[in-house]
């Protein structure tokens, strides 16, 4: 469970607009799809295209990509244990303000820790669906769209998950994926028939 705030004398306000409100403003729930994996499995791949499948379909999105998130908010973080743990804290709260404002998230981080993503979780609550990005490591290494497996291997790169640092695959996902094994165009699809089975769109 996340630490209690360090900050005293601050009290919680109601926002004015309900969530139900927003809902159907918006016209779809709000979902938050936590894609984790390796680097190289293709997490954000496959969350901009089901952002843009489902952004063709009237349904608002957004999606925070770990190297992205890392040039700004989360610029002070290496990946040590220690940062990672906190970059998954950080993108857990994020993911909860954006599940909040109604709008269906796609995050892609690698977050390889079961514990920071189960905390992930219990933050966001029942928006939360884990979909594991499951794809051999030999072939995120073949693929090496960065060319970072490569320097891992060198030793140029320390503590590289998959290499030297390590990657605990969830037990229990919502969705399990492996992109080394269908075209994009169908694991899209299928993310886009689960949110449709659940009921975040129609
Ligand atoms: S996480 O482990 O803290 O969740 P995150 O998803 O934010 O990682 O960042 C992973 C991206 O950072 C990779 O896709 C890769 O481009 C880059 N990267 C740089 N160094 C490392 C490393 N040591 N281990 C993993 N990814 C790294």
């Amino acid at each position: 469970m996340s630490e209690s705030s360090k900050s005293t004398n601050i009290t919680w306000h109601q926002s004015g607009v309900r969530a139900d409100e927003r809902a159907t403003l918006l016209g779809h729930g709000p979902g938050l799809l936590w894609f984790t994996g390796l680097s190289g499995s293709g997490k954000s791949t496959l969350a901009n295209g089901v952002a843009r499948a489902l952004h063709d379909r009237g349904v608002h999105t957004y999606v925070l990509d770990g190297d992205n998130v890392r040039h700004g908010l989360n610029k002070d973080l290496t990946f040590s244990a220690e940062d990672r743990v906190e970059n998954i804290r950080r993108i857990g709260e994020v993911s909860r303000l954006f599940a909040d404002a109604g709008l269906v998230t796609m995050t892609a981080f690698i977050s390889p820790y079961r514990d920071d993503r189960a905390q992930a979780r219990a933050i966001i609550g029942e928006a939360f669906i884990e979909v594991h990005v499951d794809c051999d490591v030999a072939v995120c290494e073949s693929r090496d769209p960065k060319g970072l497996y490569k320097k891992a291997r060198a030793g140029d790169i320390a503590d590289f998950t998959g290499i030297s640092a390590p990657y605990e695959a969830p037990e229990n996902p919502e969705l399990r994926i492996d992109t080394s094994k269908d075209t994009l165009e169908n694991c899209v699809a299928e993310v886009v028939a689960y949110l449709v089975k659940r009921g975040v769109i129609e």
